[in-house]
């Protein structure tokens, strides 16, 4: 096959990351005669220095025309001054709002030979498997925001917003998601504060009983959830929730597998192109060391593959390989926990070594 893949590195350690992802995908197009077409694109603080804007209109216009987009980090102290016009942040929220990715899918799945890494202990996160739905183009993110004076105080108000059919598409990509693992899904909300959450509630609960009535559904507020995340994980399967309420589970949800730097995503839409990720940040911190670890970004890959190339032996591949190099006990440091570890480059390698020992 054929595909136009777009690759937008980022900062920090994202170029470091992004290249071993980029090693990857070439082993698969080879291994499997695929033509992928790969081009560069900058998103970010990178945009902001050479363009003035973290998503200039040309790489959004690559990203268009993409059969799918693997972006490794944005964000940095250097593009944090609370009174710069404008943010590496924006470009990320932009590209999200400007393709219509409006599922971000963020699976949780702790691998077996790091338990260990885990602050929890082993018999709460063995066996957990949870899919996170986040709705990603909506809510507060998206709703007006203002700044005012008012009898000499500052007010600042953000407006939080749902409409039906937003709240429809992505419970019905959950539900699907749900069918097809252990038939059961969870719709995170406050209903008992919010207006917007109890349209939520409503609409997800017509959604299921409408048309995936064989599903156990169920309804959990946001407070409580944050609780039954770290004291009963196994519980869940896929959960779905609003943009804001995803960001804040999904990062306490990455503390279950250990570390951050093994959680992939995958931003969808409609159609057109998805956006792939690692769900961690740009660690600024120890960016340029080549001690990041690629693997986050390597099964964004294999969820590329997925969802957007369907190419599910390919990603299949990838997945066991990742697997395969973790059972081996290759450790970059931050899962190395104190043993010895190697680099970023050495861990692609021992991916591309282990995808041709299986393939
Ligand atoms: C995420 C990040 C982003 C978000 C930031 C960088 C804007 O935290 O993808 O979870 O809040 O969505
Ligand atoms: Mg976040």
């Amino acid at each position: 096959m054929q595909a136009n893949i777009v690759l937008l590195p980022g900062d920090g350690i994202g170029p470091e990351i992004v290249a071993e992802a980029e090693k990857v995908i070439g082993e698969i197009g080879r291994i499997f005669s695929h033509d992928f077409r790969l081009s560069h694109g900058e998103i970010g603080g990178c945009a902001i220095d050479k363009y003035g804007d973290p998503l200039p209109d040309s790489t959004l216009e690559t990203c268009r025309t993409a059969d799918a987009i693997l972006l490794g980090a944005v964000g940095g102290p250097k593009w944090d001054d609370p009174n710069a016009k404008t943010r590496p942040e924006v470009g990320l929220l932009k590209i999200r709002k400007e393709l219509e990715l409006f599922a971000n899918l963020r699976p949780i799945k702790p691998h077996r030979t790091l338990i260990e890494a885990s602050p929890l202990k082993r018999d709460i996160i063995e066996g957990v498997d949870i899919l996170f739905v986040r709705e990603l183009t909506g809510g507060v993110y998206f709703g007006d925001s203002e700044l005012r004076e008012e009898q000499g105080q500052e007010v600042a108000l953000n407006e939080m917003i749902y409409r039906t059919n937003e709240i429809e598409r992505v419970v019905r990509v959950a539900a699907k998601a749900a069918m097809q693992r252990s038939q059961s899904l969870t719709s995170v909300d406050k209903a008992n504060v919010l207006e917007v959450s109890r349209l939520w509630r409503r609409v997800s609960q017509d959604v299921v009983s409408r048309e995936y009535s064989d599903l156990n559904y169920d309804v959990v507020l946001v407070d409580a959830m944050a609780m039954h995340l770290i004291t009963r994980p196994r519980d869940f399967d896929v959960v779905v929730t609003g943009n804001l309420f995803g960001d804040i589970l999904t990062d306490e949800a990455s503390v279950l597998p250990g570390s951050l730097g093994l959680l992939p995503s995958a931003s969808l839409g409609e159609d057109g192109p998805g956006l792939y990720e690692p769900i961690h940040g740009s660690a600024p911190d120890i960016a340029g060391q080549g001690i990041a670890n690629p693997l986050a970004t390597i099964l964004a890959t294999a969820m590329m593959f997925q969802h957007s190339l369907e190419l599910p032996q390919e990603a299949e591949l990838i997945e066991k390989a990742v697997e395969q190099v973790l059972d081996a006990g290759h450790r970059t440091a931050d899962i190395a926990a104190g043993t010895e570890s190697i680099s970023t480059s050495q861990m692609g390698q021992k991916v591309i070594e282990a995808i041709n020992a299986i393939a």
